[in-house]
């Protein structure tokens, strides 16, 4: 049975004194769920974030990582930075990264495999550029994206990935993929994973839908078969839209 998840990518908001009310807010008022509840703050923030939830069945997670054990990479965060403040799972291959970091799919199979080395588990992001969907490309680029950076794990390593579909032009933008298209997407890429691995593998992987789910569509999007959470930004920040959406897993 894989698992269903709700995670808030906060990417570059909140100092520590937001960080702490929001975080106080979301824990107040999270409700009994069987779903995975997780909030990945920013670097700074984390360390205080983790003492903050100690209690709490809310994991923090990081937005990304450096593939390197350590060395001198201005400005970057190792795995080992990362457990040694209690973070065990790491988003990797977001959109922002790739389109603002040049996060290509090599450097990306790199930090994959250095955060499976450290036993981490990694949130891998992908999706299609609009221009991929109106030439009707997109299922070419997601899957050469989850080829290039995942087709060369052996099969343990499938239980520490988690997958996040996010269609570049839905983040952000408000324009929500259709619970339809989400549906459509998730199951080829379940079916592509079944292809190259195992259908066990593959009906085991969490992939997680995200580009604008808010409260009034998150219910529609996570009854789709293959939809197995979302991950969430602007509606993160907001404590009663992301509980909104934590109530719709
Ligand atoms: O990583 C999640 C994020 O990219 C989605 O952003 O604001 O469209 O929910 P948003």
């Amino acid at each position: 049975m894989r698992d269903k998840i709700v995670a808030g990518n906060w990417k570059m908001n909140k100092n520590m004194e937001e960080t702490e009310a929001l975080l106080a807010e979301v824990s107040a008022k999270l409700p009994d769920t069987d779903a995975k509840v997780m909030v990945s703050p920013t670097f700074v923030n984390l360390a205080s974030a983790v003492n903050q939830l100690e209690s709490s069945s809310i994991e923090v997670i990081a937005q990304n990582m450096h593939f390197a054990e350590s060395g001198a990479y201005t400005g970057e965060i190792s795995a080992d930075m990362l457990l040694n403040i209690g973070i065990n799972t790491v988003i990797l291959g977001h959109s922002e990264r790739r389109a603002y970091f040049g996060e290509t799919d090599e450097i990306l199979k790199k930090k994959v495999k250095a955060a499976l080395a450290k036993k981490m588990t990694v949130m891998f992001c992908f999706g299609e550029e609009l221009n991929d969907r109106k030439s009707g490309n997109h299922f070419k680029v997601v899957e050469s994206q989850l080829k290039n950076a995942l087709f060369g794990l052996d099969a343990k390593s499938w239980s520490s990935i988690i997958l996040a579909y996010e269609p570049v032009w839905a983040i952000g933008t408000g324009e929500t993929a259709s619970p339809e298209q989400a549906q459509e997407m998730h199951a080829f890429i379940r079916k592509t994973i079944a292809t190259a691995f195992t259908k066990n593998i593959a009906d085991n992987v969490s992939i997680l839908y995200g580009g604008s789910v808010k409260p009034s569509n998150a219910e529609e999007i996570f009854s789709k078969p293959d939809v197995d959470g979302g991950l969430i930004g602007g509606a993160a920040l907001v404590a009663d839209d992301f509980i909104a959406i934590v109530k719709a897993i």
